[in-house]
């Protein structure tokens, strides 16, 4: 995870995405990077006269009995660590002259553990491995937490996220407390440490931009494999099979998120999980799927005809959520509020659903107003993407070169008896990925055709 990896290329991807290549991170190496993260964090932290702060990995979570989810580590450690094992901790001592000490708590060597599950990292190689000063037994924790929290004067950990943290918190603060009469001063505060790092982890850096391209074209080669292959009779879970055979030959460790694989009536539910449901002539397809790659997410929706040829009323929805989506992507630029490319999809929208007398005759700005559209769109036009895939920041700020963000506009007409049978089950949602930079934002998802013709020629030419 920490070192580019030359699984990326691969025939697969060299038939379906010649122009992917491997890692080519221009610049720091990405252990270069989690140092600096560490230490833009610790400098913040010392302006503010210090503290400890204290992350965790997290733990393996039970399926059931003996068996186990796959592990994914909490994001913001692996933001600052890139750290792969569970039951790992990373601490920082944070002084107020801004010296720091870097320590990886993390499980120790053993031999019977790792015939079973995988060769542990253990603390003698982790420190050096990891860029940090020192590593230790993650069973002495409690020890090493106390030693380090002397005399600081603040804790900087995940609040009111999980029981455990907080209870650790309140144990180590006691023993602290305890130690009082010796002389050591316990620290008297605990800063949300999430809300910090958010701020951090809302620009991306160059090894993260170079990972999430690479992340959103392993996404967009599997939605033309999706594609490709879809024909009216196949069943959505048999779309979401080619979509994980691509993710996982490409390289991708998991989905993002649960692969949406969306037919007919179900295009209009706006989760809606791959089921059984066969898909039929001239009805629309929507899927909404993305990897993870390297703990990175890409997000893509694309909506299609599952015979190739949109009906008339199907495209002329589609046309006006694509206008929406461009009109957005044009109001993706520095400077304006993240709710810009809303406002902009939701106006072109509106307009449409004027047109297309989806909506009673009205003005415009009387339709904006009254909401109308929310009908038909009742979600927001996008969201940061990153580690997670709505990933942390705050929205009430505005865009900034190295932002990433989801442009995502879309119309979900239901069957109902005001509305012409011919849009009914008309669920279409169009989805890029785009990183805000000082010129146009830069859609990272294109990999994948967005115009009507441009699907249409794709599904055309197949075979
Ligand atoms: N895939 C969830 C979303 O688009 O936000
Ligand atoms: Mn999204
Ligand atoms: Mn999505």
């Amino acid at each position: 995870m920490t070192t580019p990896d030359p699984h990326h290329q691969n025939d697969f991807l060299a038939k379906l995405a010649p122009e992917l290549k491997p890692l080519e991170v221009a610049g720091p190496t990405h252990a270069d990077q989690h140092g600096k993260r560490r230490a833009a964090l610790a400098s913040w932290i010392s302006q503010q006269g210090g503290g400890l702060v204290i992350l965790s990995a997290g733990e393996e979570i039970v399926l059931n009995r003996d068996t186990t989810f796959p592990f994914r580590s909490h994001s913001d450690f692996l933001y600052m660590t890139g750290f792969p094992e569970p039951d790992a901790w990373w601490i920082m001592q944070v002084n107020a002259e801004g010296q720091t000490k870097n320590v990886i708590a993390c499980r120790p060597r053993d031999t019977e553990r790792e015939i079973w599950d995988g060769i542990r990292v253990g603390p003698q190689q982790a420190a050096e491995r990891f860029g940090m000063d020192c590593a230790v037994d993650v069973t002495e924790l409690d020890h090493h937490v106390i030693e380090l929290a002397a005399n600081l004067p603040a804790f900087y950990a995940h609040l009111g996220n999980h029981h455990d943290i907080d209870q650790k918190l309140r144990q180590w603060l006691h023993a602290l407390r305890a130690q009082g009469r010796a002389g050591v001063n316990a620290p008297d505060r605990i800063v949300d440490v999430g809300q910090v790092i958010a701020r951090q982890r809302l620009i991306k850096d160059s090894s993260e931009i170079s990972t999430m391209r690479l992340a959103a074209g392993y996404s967009a080669a599997a939605h033309v494999r999706a594609m490709e292959f879809t024909r009216p009779g196949h069943r959505e879970y048999e779309i979401e099979a080619e979509l994980l055979h691509a993710f996982r030959s490409a390289g991708a460790q998991s989905v993002a998120y649960g692969s949406i694989v969306a037919s007919g009536p179900h295009s209009c539910i706006l989760h809606h999980r791959a089921g059984s449901r066969a898909i039929r002539d001239q009805e629309l397809v929507l899927i909404d799927a993305g990897c993870e790659l390297d703990g990175y997410a890409s997000d893509i929706t694309r909506t299609f005809p599952a015979n190739g040829k949109f009906t008339p009323h199907q495209r002329a929805a589609y046309d006006v959520v694509l206008a929406a989506q461009d009109a957005a992507t044009a109001a993706t630029r520095v400077g304006e509020a993240f709710t810009a490319p809303h406002d902009a999809a939701v106006r072109v929208l509106t307009q449409g659903l004027l047109d297309l007398r989806l909506i009673p005759k009205q003005s415009l700005e009387g339709a904006i107003e009254s909401g109308a559209y929310k009908r038909f769109y009742m979600h927001r036009t996008g969201h940061w993407l990153g580690l997670d895939v709505h990933d942390v920041g705050d929205y009430n700020t505005r865009l900034t070169p190295g932002m990433v963000l989801t442009i995502e506009p879309g119309l979900y007409i239901r069957p109902a008896e005001d509305i012409d049978p011919g849009f009914w089950n008309t669920g279409i949602r169009i989805e890029d990925d785009a990183l805000v930079t000082l010129g146009d934002a830069e859609l990272l998802t294109r990999g994948v055709p967005v115009a009507a013709e441009a699907i249409e020629a794709l599904m055309r030419n197949r075979d």
